[in-house]
């Protein structure tokens, strides 16, 4: 690794102390008034924002840490269950933008409860029951981080509405996130996975973002042996089609 790329990564790990301060702090303040004393409907409003968005950035900091991780080849494979894999990554992905349907999503009982949520949104989650309640084994994070750049993309592009398919696939966890919005033209298939690179950046010069997430998610889909199709065409929505092996139990 780089001295350079050393530096940046240490200085994104040196986040972490500050923002776990921060966090201790706030949910003290919320949790134990009877030690630091009441507070008001409104001060606990403005405590709680800086309580999410604060996840939020511990996310993105784990997130880089974890795509320097991936870029040395580093795979820490667990077994999880597929539903709070699912789970976690919307919630994730829902701190983001949406914050109350990530609390919805928290306290789904069951697969038909969250679906519901989900739909809310305009987001479909296909999956069977089956599948959901299974163990898998596999890189955790890695795979959270690309759900969530991916779908993130997909309610950023789409018209109405984003579909999320789940299934298990010889010895890969496949999952597909499709979108209806203007879909990508094949000139651009390879070209959307390069660093930097937006196809509408010249357009309307304010697009959000920064082209990086594809980027990462390669790196994170070809460390962990996975392969990534699209398939997408101009006006007619973007598919995007992750396979990730599955590691036998450790
Ligand atoms: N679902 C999609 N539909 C249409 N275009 C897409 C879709 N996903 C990605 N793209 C195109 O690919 C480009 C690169 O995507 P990428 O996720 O790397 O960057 P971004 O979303 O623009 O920014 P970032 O992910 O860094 O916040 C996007 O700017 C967009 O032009
Ligand atoms: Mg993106």
């Amino acid at each position: 690794m780089s001295r350079e790329r050393i530096k940046i990564d240490l200085l994104i790990h040196d986040l972490k102390v500050p923002l776990a301060v921060i966090e201790a702090g706030l949910t003290s303040l919320l949790n134990r008034r009877e030690k630091y004393g009441p507070i008001t409907e409104k001060q606990e409003k403005v405590l709680r924002r800086a309580l999410r968005n604060n996840k939020v950035i511990k996310t993105l900091v784990n997130d880089a840490l974890e795509l320097g991780k991936s870029r040395q080849g580093i795979i820490n494979s667990s077994n999880f269950r597929i539903s709070s894999l699912i789970e976690d990554a919307l919630v994730e992905m829902f701190d983001l933008s949406y914050c109350n349907t990530s609390e919805e999503i928290k306290n789904c009982m069951d697969l038909e409860v969250l679906k519901n949520v989900l739909n809310k949104k305009g987001v479909l989650l296909v999956i069977d029951e089956g599948l959901w309640g299974q163990e898998v084994c596999l890189d955790g994070a890695k795979v959270r981080q690309i759900l969530r750049n991916l779908l993130n993309n997909a309610l950023k592009y789409r018209k109405e509405c984003v579909e999320l398919v789940v299934e298990k696939r010889n010895d890969c966890l496949a999952f597909s996130v499709r979108d209806d919005g203007e879909g990508i033209p094949s000139t651009y298939h390879e070209k959307i996975f390069q660093c930097y690179f937006q196809m509408d950046a010249t357009e309307n010069g304010c697009v959000r973002g920064h082209g990086l997430g594809l980027a990462g998610v390669m790196v994170l889909i070809e460390d962990m042996g996975g392969r990534l199709f699209l398939e997408s065409d101009e006006g007619k929505g973007a598919t995007f089609l992750v396979e990730v092996p599955l590691k036998d139990n450790p």
